[in-house]
């Protein structure tokens, strides 16, 4: 059975991963630091695949214990979600996101070359495309000077796999996400935002279950059909689905890189969000009209032409589908 590595396997789309590995036949391996997950989550993964794993709870910019678990297994491959992901939170503490999040991509890559494995997915962001306006982004839109450095950090990670991958016999692929949201049919798994939520998403579950007062929309006035942003939002299943797709790729694929968008090329405006949350669930969503939030683009989405005829990968899920997964994973929260 092929055994592959899954940092940060505990996380929001870690955790949707390691289910979807396991449905596939793969062994998995967790290092999770639980700085942003739960122990309790493995139980929860453990019961939608009747499969247990392996967690070590550990750092991955620690690479004593990173070097511990590579000596222990024979990975055939890595995922690796272990990162910091909030844009504010990088602007108050950038060395904190350079530290763990470039740190930790490189005591991996120490640990990996020292075992001789040479199969890497590396979670990349829309972010590293900034305030494009050519869309819908293909892979080969130009990257722009990051806004924040949770996006330099992206842009960074990539940059130094690109130039590992040069120097060395390794293979791995960027993929690089739009807006992840929604949870498993299940509602067992989701995402679990420490504190108020700085993403659309769990803000509106948290404010229809009473949790926060009133969601504000950020911004009617910008160029787009109801004047607020547009996003291309994709199921977290979906999402996880692409990487079981990028891992069976990267041991075919020629070159030693490789970049792929995933979204669904579809792209949604905050109120069309909101607006599809309380159609699919019937329920009435407090929000009102706010200014701008610093450093939001007007409008990003994907063309998906290139994960969808090289990795055969399809979102299946729409919006609603989204907005009721989402919710039926917070109501199991209380
Ligand atoms: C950002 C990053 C993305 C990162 C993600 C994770 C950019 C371009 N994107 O996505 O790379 O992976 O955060 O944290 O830097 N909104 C409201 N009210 C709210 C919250 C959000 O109106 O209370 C709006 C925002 O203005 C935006 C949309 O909802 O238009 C989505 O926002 P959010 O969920 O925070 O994601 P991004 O900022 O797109």
């Amino acid at each position: 059975m092929k055994k592959i590595l899954v940092t940060g396997g505990l996380g929001f789309i870690g955790s949707h991963t390691v289910v979807e590995l396991q449905a596939e036949g793969y062994e998995v391996v967790v290092i999770d630091n639980l700085n942003n997950s739960r122990k309790e989550v493995k139980i929860s993964i453990e019961e939608i695949s009747g499969k247990t794993f392996e967690l070590k709870v550990a750092d991955v910019t620690n690479s004593i214990a990173l070097n511990e678990l590579f000596e222990e297994h024979k990975f055939e491959g890595v995922i690796h979600f272990a990162a910091h992901k909030a844009v504010g939170e990088s602007v108050e503490n950038p060395v904190s996101y350079y530290q763990n999040n470039l740190s930790g991509l490189v005591s991996l890559l120490g640990a990996m070359e020292k075992q001789g494995v040479s199969n890497l997915i590396f979670s990349s962001s829309c972010t590293v495309y900034g305030a494009t306006t050519d869309l819908p982004v293909t892979e080969k839109t130009v990257i722009q000077k990051a806004e924040s450095p949770y996006g330099t950090t992206k842009i960074l990670g990539e940059e130094i796999i690109n130039d590992y991958a040069k120097h060395k016999d390794f293979k791995s692929i960027l993929l690089r996400y739009f807006n992840p949201v929604g949870a498993h049919p299940s509602a067992k798994i989701g995402e679990l935002p420490l504190g108020v939520p700085n993403n659309l998403v769990p803000y509106i579950t948290q404010t229809a279950a009473g949790i926060r007062k009133q969601l504000t929309v950020f911004g009617d006035d910008y160029n787009t059909i109801d004047g607020t942003c547009i996003r291309d939002y994709i199921h977290v299943v979906d999402l996880a689905k692409a990487h079981v797709k990028a891992l069976a790729y990267c041991n075919e694929m020629k070159q030693p890189v490789d970049v792929f968008n995933v979204g669904t090329g579809k792209g949604n405006t905050v109120l069309e969000v909101i607006h599809a949350f309380e159609h699919s669930n019937n329920i009435k969503l407090a929000y009102t009209v706010g200014a701008r939030r610093g450093g939001d683009v007007e409008q990003i989405f994907a063309d998906t032409t290139k994960v969808n005829e090289l990795l055969g990968w399809h979102a299946h899920y729409d919006i609603a589908d989204m907005m009721k997964h989402a919710w039926a994973w917070q109501q199991n929260l209380k």
